[in-house]
């Protein structure tokens, strides 16, 4: 048996979810089914991170106790995973004691490796990004240093808890090399693999200015630095500190898919804790874009947060899964925009797909009293098709495996807009007055191409492929990559079409 385990990052419960969770949990979400379609046991994770000074303020500034307000915001998140389609396997809050226990247990592991020591931080600190940067790293705005990414830092100066990472430095870029592909996309490997040449610096891992964190075992003054304490919450869920269940065995390490702003806490810090409490590194961490709306940075003060709830209900679920991956290379940054969301719908779900459907089935319904006669009595052209399909579910296959989403999408769409081709040289409906043994194979050829299509697209839009697969009077549950490409030699019922991607109108 092959097993896949598959992380979102924890989110960050001092605000309400936005685009930027719901993309990279759908992403888990797409890659989790297609890889239980390959037959693989799936362990899909995803949770809140509570805990931490951004967390505490957000709480002050609500008038509630950090732990209230923690309960009521981890809902939040925890209700959005079902309304966006997404099946999980654990939802962990680093609050639950599950995971106190397993980071107070990876600390003291990692102080039993020596891997930790006790001395004073000073220097900046940005509460927003929750990291500590280097004067070298910041930027200077109106004489004030800001951090890259836009957030305010301040100076601080305190006791601290360290963990030992320039040690770490040649280990992990041994790691690298043996390992290419165990960051992705390839550009992010290498900015990683840059960073970590440039010199590591022992890492301050604890505070003692705010209490709203795991306390560090044996030392009450300190709480645990929040990306040590949310880092471990990937252990956490497969039983932690207790390595010899069959869940962590079967499971560690996985693949995390994280934002491109969260790389080098995952691909430098983490693999070095792992290492340094004689664990292994994570298989893979995938870094994904970052979405703008119309163009501009998305951010509370400019108040053009995007709502997962409001797209969902103006274009549906599975609309707006599809458009989050057709339009945008998984890994690149992208654009929301109404216009490109509808017109993606309108070209390639309503038009090229929907109608390929609709035609074909309600030619079914009219013509042939909805049975289908299975003939494959093949010529040329249909085994012509028929083999693109071959090759496309191939292709897929590869680029599914390889976190290329958007370039499976784009091979499921070029076997459609063949298909539809094909359909309309093949013209059943002039067949049906020549020749109804000929209008039965290409019939049949044609419903195989929108199983075999659906099948692939069951992934990213699984509400409409449950629809889809109901119409045609098969079930979902029996196909799988070994037996998509048997052809039903059956007489087959096709229940009663009705448009499965209505077209949005667009204002130009
Ligand atoms: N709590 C940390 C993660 C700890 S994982 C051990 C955190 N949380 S977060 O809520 O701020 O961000 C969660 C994810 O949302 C990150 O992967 C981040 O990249 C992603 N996004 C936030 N805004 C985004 C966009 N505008 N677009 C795409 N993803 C973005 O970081």
């Amino acid at each position: 048996m092959s097993y896949f385990y598959i992380t979102t990052p924890i989110y960050y419960v001092n605000d309400n979810p936005h685009i930027g969770h719901a993309y990279t949990t759908i992403a888990c979400d797409i890659l989790a089914r297609f890889n239980k379609l390959q037959g693989k046991k799936v362990y899909f994770l995803s949770g809140t991170d509570e805990h931490g000074q951004k967390v505490e303020k957000a709480a002050e500034i609500n008038n509630k106790k950090p732990q209230d307000f923690v309960d009521e915001m981890s809902e939040n998140f925890r209700n959005l995973i079902p309304n966006l389609g997404c099946e999980i396997n654990d939802f962990i809050r680093t609050t639950q004691n599950r995971h106190i226990e397993a980071a107070q247990s990876l600390w003291s592991k990692l102080e039993k490796n020596n891997q930790i020591y006790l001395s004073n931080y000073e220097g900046w600190y940005s509460i927003r990004d929750e990291a500590f940067y280097l004067e070298s790293e910041l930027i200077k705005k109106n004489n004030i240093f800001i951090a890259p990414s836009g957030a305010p830092v301040e100076w601080v100066k305190e006791e601290s808890y360290f963990f030992k990472l320039s040690n770490w430095q040649d280990k992990l870029l041994t790691y690298y090399k043996d390992n290419p592909d165990s960051i992705k996309p390839q550009s992010r490997y290498n900015e990683v693999v840059s960073f970590i040449k440039s010199g590591l610096k022992d890492l301050s891992i604890s505070r003692t200015t705010f209490k709203w964190g795991i306390p560090v075992p044996n030392n009450q003054k300190h709480v645990m630095y929040v990306w040590i304490d949310a880092l471990c919450n990937y252990l956490t869920s497969l039983g932690y500190p207790n390595i010899d269940n069959d869940k962590f065995k079967n499971y560690w390490p996985g693949l995390h898919v994280v934002g491109k702003d969260i790389l080098r806490f995952h691909s430098v810090y983490w693999p070095a804790f792992l290492m340094a409490a004689d664990l292994q590194p994570p298989k893979k961490v995938f870094a994904h874009g970052w979405w703008t709306n119309d163009g501009q940075k998305i951010s509370k003060s400019l108040g053009n947060v995007i709502n997962p709830y409001d797209i969902i209900s103006e274009f549906g679920l599975d609309q707006f899964r599809f458009f989050l991956f057709r339009e945008v290379p998984f890994g690149n940054d992208g654009d929301f925009c109404k216009n490109s969301i509808s017109q993606r719908i309108n070209a390639d779900l309503s038009n090229n797909f929907g109608n390929l459907i609709q035609r074909i089935c309600s030619f079914i319904n009219k013509n042939c009293n909805s049975l289908i006669e299975n003939n494959f009595n093949l010529i040329k052209e249909d085994q012509d098709i028929l083999t693109s399909s071959k090759n496309c579910l191939d292709k897929y296959r590869m680029h599914m495996n390889n976190q290329e989403i958007d370039k499976a999408i784009k091979k499921i769409f070029e076997l459609l807009s063949e298909s539809n081709i094909y359909i309309d040289k093949q013209a059943p409906w002039s067949l049906k007055k020549t020749d109804v043994s000929r209008m039965n194979v290409v019939l049949s050829v044609s419903i195989e191409l929108i199983k075999r299509s659906t099948f692939m697209l069951s992934p990213i839009i699984p509400e409409s492929t449950k629809k889809i697969f109901n119409l045609l009077n098969i079930n979902f549950k029996t196909l799988s990559f070994d037996n998509i490409f048997e052809i039903n030699s059956f007489s087959q019922k096709i229940n009663t079409a009705k448009p499965i991607f209505p077209r949005i109108e667009v204002n130009d």
